[in-house]
C-alpha cells in the first residue's frame, strides 16, 4: 500500500527546501535528492551528500512546462512538442540555459537539463514550492555517486538518512529506471541517455529523425562506464550461455546470485549456493523491479551476480544500458 503523504508533510518539505536543506522525494522513475535550484549553498550540500564530482550537472525539476523559459533562454519547437506530449513524465530535456542559471547545476556548461515528473507527490511538492517562490528543484537520483538508484523510500534512508531533512514516502516507483534524456539544444534532437520513453517514440512525436550522440556530447554522468553498480561484481551473460556459466561458477565453489528468465531457471533447477530470481517478461515490469532486484541480489553474500541479457529491441534499450554500466567493473564482463 502506498503510504499517504499529508499536506503538512509537503509544507514541511517546502520549509526545509527554503531553508537550504535537502528533501528526498519520489518521482515515477526513481527517488530524487532535492534542493532549491537557486540556492548555491543547498546545491553544494547536495553534491557533498551524494559524493558527486562538481562537473557533473543535475536535472532541474519544474512544476509545469510553463516554467521552461525560467530555465531555458530558447525553447525550440522540438522542446515544446516533447514537453506537450510527454510531460509530466519520464523525459528530461537539455536546453540552452537562461541567464542566471547557476554554473553549479550545469557543470559550467551552456545548457541545462529540465524535467517535469509525473509522480503525484513530486507534483504536489513542486507546486507548493513554486507557490513559496522556489521555481525549480534540482534532484539527482537519491543514491551515493555511482551506486544503484533508489526506487523506495527505504532505499534512500539506507544510504542517505543523515544527509536529508525529510524523505517523502510515495511508495515504489512505477517506471523504475531514470528518465530518457533528449538534447534539444543543438541542430537535431538526440538521445543522451536511453530510458523507458524510447528514441522511436521521441522521433515519432517530432516527426523527424534524431541525431547521433557523439563523443563530444555534453557530460552525462550516467554515461560513465561503471555506474548504477552493486558492490558484488555483476556479469551480463547471453541466454544460451547462462546455464553453463552458472554451473562453472558453482563448480568452482562460488556462491551465485542470478536474475534470469523462467526458462533458464527451470533448466538450472534448484542448487545450493544459488540465489535465483525470475526476470519479468515485459520491459515495463523488468524496469520497475530492476534496482530492487539488484539490491536484493547484492545482499545475498554471493561472489558474483549473473544477469541474463534481456531480449533485443528498442523497448529494452534503457534496461540493457543500465545493466551494461552496472557490469562495467567486471573484467571481461
Ligand atoms: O529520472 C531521472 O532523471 C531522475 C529523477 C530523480 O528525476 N534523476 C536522475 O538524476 O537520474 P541524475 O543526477 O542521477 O542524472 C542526471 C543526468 C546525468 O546523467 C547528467 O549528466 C545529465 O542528467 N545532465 C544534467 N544536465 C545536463 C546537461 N546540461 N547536459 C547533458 N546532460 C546533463
Ligand atoms: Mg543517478
Amino acid at each position: 500500500m502506498t503510504p499517504a503523504v499529508s499536506d503538512q508533510d509537503i509544507a514541511a518539505a517546502v520549509v526545509a527546501l527554503a531553508d537550504g536543506q535537502l528533501v528526498a522525494f519520489p518521482t515515477e522513475t526513481v527517488y530524487g535528492l532535492g534542493a532549491n535550484a537557486r540556492n548555491a549553498a543547498a546545491v553544494a550540500r547536495l553534491y557533498a551528500a551524494k559524493g558527486r564530482p562538481p562537473d557533473h550537472p543535475v536535472i532541474v525539476h519544474i512544476a509545469s512546462a510553463d516554467d521552461l523559459p525560467l530555465w531555458a533562454r530558447e525553447v525550440p519547437d522540438a522542446a515544446r512538442a516533447l514537453a506537450a506530449h510527454f510531460w509530466p513524465g519520464p523525459l528530461t530535456l537539455v536546453l540552452k540555459r537562461a541567464s542566471g542559471v547557476r554554473d553549479a547545476i550545469t557543470g559550467g556548461q551552456d545548457t541545462v537539463a529540465v524535467r517535469c515528473p509525473a509522480h503525484p507527490v513530486a507534483l504536489r511538492l513542486l507546486r507548493a514550492a513554486h507557490a513559496a517562490g522556489i521555481d525549480g528543484i534540482v534532484a539527482p537520483s537519491a543514491n551515493r555517486f555511482g551506486r544503484i538508484s533508489p526506487t523506495t523510500a527505504a532505499h534512500v534512508r539506507e544510504e542517505l538518512a543523515d544527509a536529508v531533512a525529510m524523505v517523502l514516502d510515495g511508495g515504489a516507483c512505477a517506471v523504475g529506471i531514470e528518465s530518457t534524456i533528449v538534447d534539444v539544444s543543438g541542430e537535431r534532437p538526440r538521445v543522451l541517455r536511453p530510458g523507458m520513453i524510447t528514441a522511436e517514440e521521441v522521433a515519432d512525436c517530432l516527426g523527424a529523425g534524431l541525431g547521433e550522440a557523439t563523443a563530444g556530447a555534453p557530460r552525462v554522468s550516467g554515461a560513465l562506464a561503471s555506474h548504477y553498480a552493486p558492490l558484488t561484481p555483476l556479469e551480463l551473460v547471453d541466454a544460451d550461455q547462462c546455464v553453463a556459466r552458472v554451473h562453472a561458477l558453482l563448480d568452482s565453489g562460488q556462491r551465485v546470485a542470478l536474475l534470469a528468465s523462467p526458462a533458464t531457471l527451470r533448466a538450472l533447477g534448484a542448487a545450493t549456493d544459488l540465489i535465483a530470481m525470475p526476470a519479468p517478461a515485459t520491459p515495463e515490469a523488468y524496469a520497475r523491479s530492476l534496482y530492487a532486484n539488484l539490491r536484493a541480489l547484492d545482499g545475498g553474500a554471493c561472489a558474483r551476480i549473473l544477469v541474463e541479457t534481456p531480449p533485443p529491441g528498442a523497448a529494452w534499450r534503457g534496461i540493457t544500458d543500465r545493466l551494461r554500466r552496472a557490469s562495467a567493473a567486471v573484467p571481461g564482463g
